[in-house]
């Protein structure tokens, strides 16, 4: 079992999306595959859920139970879905209070190792955590509870500051918690590559990171829209272009 924690401190780099369709594709090429949905706005159970409110049971009483030293149990929590052969731990709204909780733990970092520890989430060969964007105590959860991490960056301005600061906290949660976090690789998504800048950009992302940069890109293409229309990942769609390299992605973090 490997833990995957998506993140980037910044807003819609591609996080959720890449989640959803790395699962997806984990999947396909025959993983079991778990998404734990991160993050209060709660996209990843919203796409899982093709679109319909969830206001059931949630990590959010996961989190509860652990940091109460309350019992629960794994299955009340996991919904599936079919058509992309995942399962996820959904979020609702009350996530929200998930780092005023954790605060009060007595390992405030390590409530999400914790509960991932139980032995139900074995069976999984993936656990991809889609995160917030941020780096407040739920993140920090997900890193000490990860083994490895996927960072999607736009190539804008700023992102290799942005990296830097991500690279510099991932360092720190080596230093105090989870001295063997891995960074399993840097994708760059939604590159429009007719843009001079961006071009450059990925070109100063290689030179600056190597071959952490993933050989597979994600252009920025309209099909993603799409295919959310449709409730389902572009890896479903049947000639879709981010499908393949959804694919093609997933061999990559695979053989990292
Ligand atoms: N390759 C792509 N081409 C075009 N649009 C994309 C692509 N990938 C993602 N998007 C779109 O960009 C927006 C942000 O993507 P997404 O929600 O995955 O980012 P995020 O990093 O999870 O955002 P947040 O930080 O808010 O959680 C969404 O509308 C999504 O459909
Ligand atoms: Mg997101």
């Amino acid at each position: 079992m490997k833990v995957i924690a998506i993140v980037n401190q910044k807003g819609g780099v591609g996080k959720t999306t890449t989640t959803i369709n790395l699962a997806s594709a984990l999947a396909m090429l025959g993983r079991q595959v778990l998404v734990a949905d991160l993050d209060p706005q709660r996209n990843a159970t919203s796409a899982l859920r093709c679109g319909q409110d969830y206001y059931g049971s949630s990590i959010n009483d996961a989190i509860y139970c652990a940091v109460a030293g309350l019992p629960w149990s794994p299955a009340d929590l996991i919904l599936s879905n079919a058509v992309e052969h995942v399962d996820y731990l959904p979020a609702t709204a009350v996530l929200a209070t998930a780092p005023t909780l954790m605060a009060t733990a007595k390992d405030s970092t390590g409530v999400l190792r914790q509960i991932l520890r139980q032995p139900y989430f074995e069976k999984y060969d993936y656990i991809l955590l889609d995160c917030k964007p941020s780096l407040d105590l739920l993140v920090s959860n997900a890193l000490t509870a990860a083994d490895q991490v996927i960072v999607p960056v736009e190539p804008e301005d700023f992102a290799i500051d942005g990296l830097v600061d991500l690279l510099d906290t991932l360092d720190q949660i080596r230093d105090r918690a989870n001295p063997e976090l891995a960074l399993n690789g840097i994708l760059v998504s939604k590159i429009n590559r007719n843009r001079k800048k961006a071009r450059r950009i990925e070109g100063e992302l290689r030179d600056t990171f190597g071959p952490a940069v993933y050989e597979t890109v994600l252009p920025n293409l309209a099909e993603i829209g799409n295919a959310q229309d449709k409730r389902h990942s572009v890896v479903q769609e049947p000639g879709s272009r981010l499908g393949e390299l959804y694919l093609q992605l997933a061999k990559e973090v695979m053989q990292r």
